[in-house]
């Protein structure tokens, strides 16, 4: 056995940005309604030529040159999207071939906003075991794609981005690693938050594209509310589970869904926003992306360094919640 580490992480937003200013003048809204109702300013757009791979490479070249890792020595590629460029072939095996990463494995998982916890279990039970030694995870996503430009309780809150990390094999003895995940599901929930065609329940036909059926749907307060208590419990059970106390956690990474839910799990964990990760304002609900991309700045910002614990947690569709613990 072995200890699975974060050895580089890497991101990547595109260059076009869409403020609440912008969306004033697409639907019905504010930067006030918007600002007070989400902590959003702004977020990022693809460009058209751009697509989920594009980003995800970016992101995951930096985090190859953090760690250090040639392409040479990656032995898987997850990818996390709810946005891969195509149904199949996966975006992991693009992103292969974009880095030139020769003979990996390679590998798509969706579990919406919640797939890079997901996806970093998967690379971190692959390296404890001693099946891989290097495995690049990467949450990426041009949600502009599935947004609905005419529907403002969704299009406000979401963009575009990629975030990676190089999970690398390490020796027991190192304090650094991976201590725990905790990961949850309940599709009875499925249809809160979806995209009810193009599967093979809806295939794509004339009705369900003039339906609209094809882009993301949201009922916002219901989901709101789950999430604010599915992710405090992930945290508070793997903490217990762990013989950890919340004050010992350096800084808590949450998925950057809306500012009010991650002050609500703040205050129930009684955890200090000098303590909490918010990084929405900049590039809004980026899904399977969020997490990877706050953690990444929180680093290249210095609020986290190595030897510090770190509390990772997450909600999406699905749904689908997990917390993660690290020590980096
Ligand atoms: O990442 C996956 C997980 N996603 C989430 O966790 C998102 C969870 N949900 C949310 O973040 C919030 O529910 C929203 C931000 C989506 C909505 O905020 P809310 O405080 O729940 O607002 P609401 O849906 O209750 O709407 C309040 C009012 C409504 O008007 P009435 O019925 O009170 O007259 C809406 O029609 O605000 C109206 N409204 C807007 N007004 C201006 C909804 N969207 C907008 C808008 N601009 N963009």
């Amino acid at each position: 056995m072995y200890k699975a580490v974060i050895s580089g992480m890497g991101m990547y937003v595109p260059e076009k940005v869409l403020t609440n200013h912008d969306l004033e003048k697409m639907v019905e809204t504010n930067d006030e309604w918007i600002t007070t109702r989400t902590g959003i300013k702004e977020r990022r757009i693809a460009s058209p030529e751009q697509a989920t791979s594009d980003l995800a490479a970016n992101a995951a070249r930096q985090a190859m040159a953090k760690a250090g890792v040639k392409p040479e020595e990656i032995d898987m590629v997850i990818v996390a999207t709810i946005t891969p460029d195509y149904i199949f072939p996966a975006t992991a095996a693009l992103v292969q071939h974009k880095l030139g990463i020769p003979h990996a494995g390679t590998v798509d998982i969706e579990a919406a906003c919640s797939g890079f916890l997901y996806a970093l279990s998967m690379a971190s039970a692959y390296v404890s075991s001693g099946m891989y030694k290097n495995v690049l995870v990467i949450g990426a996503e041009t949600l502009s794609r599935i947004v609905d430009w005419t529907d403002r309780t969704t299009c406000i809150l979401f963009g575009d981005g990629a975030g990676a990390a190089v999970v690398s094999r390490t020796e027991m003895t190192e304090s650094s690693g991976f201590i725990g995940f905790s990961l949850g599901g309940d599709g009875s929930y499925a249809d809160l938050l979806w995209i009810p065609a193009g599967g093979s329940k809806q295939p794509a036909s004339h009705e369900t594209i003039s339906n609209r059926l094809h882009y993301m749907k949201m009922n916002g307060n219901a989901t709101f509310k789950v999430a604010v208590r599915t992710m405090a419990e992930a945290l508070e059970s793997i903490l217990k589970d762990h013989h950890i106390d919340s004050h010992e956690v350096k800084l808590i990474v949450p998925h950057q869904a809306n500012l009010r839910i991650i002050s609500a799990i703040a205050e129930r964990l009684g955890v200090g926003e000098e303590r909490v990760m918010v990084n929405l304002q900049k590039y809004g609900n980026t899904s399977s992306a969020t997490i990877p991309m706050a953690l990444c700045e929180a680093i290249e910002e210095g609020r986290v360094k190595k030897g510090d614990l770190v509390a990772m947690v997450a909600f999406g569709g699905g749904f689908t919640w997990g917390a993660a613990l690290l020590r980096l």
